[in-house]
């Protein structure tokens, strides 16, 4: 919210210094979308050591949900809807990728699994995908809400959730810490923010169609 506007007053808990190492386009992505995944993976989600992780959409949060999910020493498993996005999540870190044009990857995520399904599910798309991804879960999993694309209500029996024993939990933003932390990583080259291009600011509008036409690996930068 205000992201176009010419100055910002922030909170100094707000702000971490950038690396020499790190240009200022990949900074700028690293608090929303590498930051937030950190969050998610590591904090909310406690992704621990060999436990298998789905995480769905691979736009600017998922591309990196994946990398994360790989350095915490997990096995992961991407799903997507496009076709021409399974190289870069392989390479981002996927142990396999679920490609799913319909939208129905929960067969393939328990076939990818072992037949067993996932300990978590980072989840950047929403009520979408909420049913497949119940669906693809191990009794106790954990369901890590991080994103809404479409905005669309999810109709839920709420048994479906107890039975299992699933836990559905949600991850908003950054802290300072987990900013400071996601700056090492991508420092130390475990993480590497996926900056599509850069545009020009008066490119703006053009920016916004590519990202709403799914043309996007990652995220685009805009320089004013
Ligand atoms: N919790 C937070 O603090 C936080 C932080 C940042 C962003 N967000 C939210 O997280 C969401 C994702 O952000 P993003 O930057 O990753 O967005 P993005 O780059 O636009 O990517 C979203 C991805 O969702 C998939 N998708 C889109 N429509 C879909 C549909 N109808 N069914 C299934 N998949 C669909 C697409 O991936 P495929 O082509 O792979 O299917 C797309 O690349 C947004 O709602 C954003 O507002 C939340």
């Amino acid at each position: 919210m205000g992201g176009y506007a010419e100055y910002v007053v922030i909170g100094d808990d707000n702000l971490a210094k950038l690396s020499d190492v790190i240009d200022f386009p990949t900074g700028a992505i690293v608090a929303c979308a590498v930051g937030t995944s950190y969050n998610a993976v590591c904090d909310t989600g406690q992704v621990k050591q060999a436990e298998r992780v789905l995480v769905t959409g691979a736009g600017g949060l998922g591309m990196h949900a994946v990398q994360i999910a790989r350095a915490a020493g997990a096995f992961v498993i991407a799903s997507t809807r496009s076709p021409g996005k399974e190289p870069a999540l392989t390479e981002a870190g996927a142990h396999k990728v679920v490609v799913a044009p319909d939208g129905r990857f929960a067969g393939g995520v328990r076939d990818a699994s072992g037949g067993r399904g996932v300990d978590v599910a980072i989840d950047t798309v929403g009520g979408a995908v909420f049913h497949e991804i119940r669906r693809s879960m191990v009794p106790g999993g954990r369901i890590v809400l991080v994103g809404e694309v479409t905005g669309k209500p999810v109709d839920i029996d709420i048994a479906t959730i107890y039975r299992r024993g699933l836990q559905i939990r949600s991850a908003v933003s950054t802290s300072r810490r987990q900013l400071e932390m996601v700056l090492r990583m991508v420092a130390a080259g475990s993480v590497k923010p996926m900056v599509d291009r850069t545009m020009p600011l008066e490119q703006a509008a053009e920016a916004h169609r590519l990202v709403e036409d799914n043309a996007v690996v990652g995220r685009i930068v805009l320089l004013p």
